[in-house]
């Protein structure tokens, strides 16, 4: 489902409708919401790489000789957004252990909304590499937007946003920020409270994950 979105893919799947309704609630502990961004990463995985090239390659079943097919081109990025997109990492590794890893540090300044970097460690190969940012919660698009426009400085050009809820306004925001991005999420949700939070959203996933609430 697009939601109106040409570059928005939301999931639409059973499994992770039903581990979304454990995620968002908020009597889930720690140990059930993290292994849950886990799980729902995983699968989100398996839709956002579907367009990864291929090449052919001879292998020996123990019955015949075949031409199969594996995965072509320099090894996949991802940048988890500090904190919260570190929830992410393994979802994706679990899939894709051979990709390399950066990341970019943001937090949003509780009164302006705005995104404050504070850290930036990127591999290099940006310029031919898949790029797969990861981060649980588009909620104004303000970091994810910033993370983008960081990436494609250092020369980032194919990149993908997986994030677990999208939210219309974040959504909106980074399109037009960013309209050859690709946003892959597990759900969709409207709005924002006056403070800037996904509604009904699942409440702060940098705090759930690492237990700072
Ligand atoms: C959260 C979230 C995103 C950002 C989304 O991070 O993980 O990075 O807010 O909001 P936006 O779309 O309005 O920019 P937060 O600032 O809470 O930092 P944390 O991950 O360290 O908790
Ligand atoms: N960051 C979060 O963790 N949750 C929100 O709803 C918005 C920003």
């Amino acid at each position: 489902m697009s939601k109106g979105f040409e570059q928005l893919t939301v999931l639409e799947h059973p499994l992770i409708a039903h581990k979304m309704a454990t995620l968002r609630d908020a009597t889930t502990g720690r140990k059930i919401f993290r292994e849950l961004v886990r799980e729902i990463t995983q699968l989100e995985v398996y839709e956002a790489t579907r367009a990864l090239p291929l090449e052919s390659c001879e292998v020996v079943t123990p019955v015949a000789p075949m031409t199969a097919q594996r995965l072509a081109g320099p090894a996949p990025i991802i940048v988890p957004i500090l904190r919260a997109g570190l929830g992410m990492v393994e979802g994706v590794t679990d899939l894709m252990p051979n990709c390399r890893i950066g990341h970019l540090g943001m937090y949003r300044d509780e009164k302006t909304f705005q995104p404050v970097p504070y850290y930036a460690k990127l591999p290099d190969g940006l310029e031919s590499s898949p790029i797969f940012l990861l981060d649980p919660m588009l909620a104004t698009g303000g970091s994810a937007s910033a993370a983008v426009s960081y990436i494609k400085d250092q020369g980032g050009r194919d990149i993908a946003m997986m994030c677990i809820v999208a939210a219309r306004p974040g959504v909106t925001t980074l399109l037009e920020d960013h309209p050859d991005l690709r946003i892959f999420a597990a759900a969709f949700d409207e709005e924002l409270t006056p403070t800037a939070y996904i509604t009904p959203g699942l409440g702060d996933a940098g705090d759930r994950l690492f237990g700072t609430l």
